[in-house]
């Protein structure tokens, strides 16, 4: 599945692999009945700034999935869009807008028109990306500034990606940037299971 030739010039090892691993995740199963997931849409965001890279693989092997079950998805990447980081100015909070002229709206959109919404980060120093940073940031204290309930109930997951270490860190800011906007976080254990043997082998 995975190719050594994405491994990132700095931080890549010689050997295949054994650098990639997708953590598990602690809450409740969301059961789907079957045939359910052909009428959904799920949207994969990559916070990585490398075209290519681990984690735009590791998304696109989550969405392949999603698309073999019936259901349509659409991957993007932060690093294609125009987005600043938040300057704290508490506008959102009064109008419900944010005064930064970006793509922020085209991004909180997407999330509005998804049913379900896989997060994918590497680790930089143990955390996201700037780009998954100021994403959270932007979509998130938007979401809440517009009362919470926009993305109330979609589904959700993380995929955090490192050569060696950081996937907590990483995984955890994601993880809080669903529960802040109340998006539903299914348990992960098996799939991280699979992805992670499939990236080993
Ligand atoms: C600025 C920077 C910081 C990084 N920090 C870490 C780190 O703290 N721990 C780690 O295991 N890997 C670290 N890496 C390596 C990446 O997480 C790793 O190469 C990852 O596979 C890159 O994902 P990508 O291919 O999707 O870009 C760092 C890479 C960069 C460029």
């Amino acid at each position: 599945m995975l190719n050594p030739s994405h491994c990132h010039p700095l931080f890549g090892l010689a050997e295949p692999f054994h650098w990639v691993r997708v953590e598990g995740l602690n809450s409740e199963w969301v059961n789907f009945p079957s045939g359910e997931l052909e009428s959904m849409q799920i949207l994969g965001i990559s916070g990585s700034p490398r075209e290519g890279g681990n984690t735009e693989i590791i998304i696109n092997e989550a969405l392949n999935v999603a698309q073999k079950e019936g259901a349509k998805t659409e991957f993007m990447r932060l690093s294609d869009y125009h987005l600043e980081p938040c300057v704290a100015c508490g506008v959102c909070f009064k109008t419900k807008n944010c005064t930064i002229k970006d793509d922020h709206e085209t991004i909180y959109q997407k999330i509005v028109n998804t049913d379900g919404l896989i997060l994918g980060s590497p680790s930089y120093f143990q955390g996201v990306t700037a780009q998954m940073k100021t994403f959270i940031d932007r979509i998130g204290y938007l979401c809440l500034a517009r009362g919470r309930t926009d993305f109330e109930g979609k589904v959700g997951g993380v995929i955090a990606v490192a050569r060696r270490s950081g996937l907590s860190g990483t995984s955890n800011q994601m993880m809080m940037f669903l529960a802040a906007t109340r998006i539903v976080i299914p348990r992960g254990e098996e799939f991280s299971r699979l992805v992670e043997r499939k990236a080993m082998s």
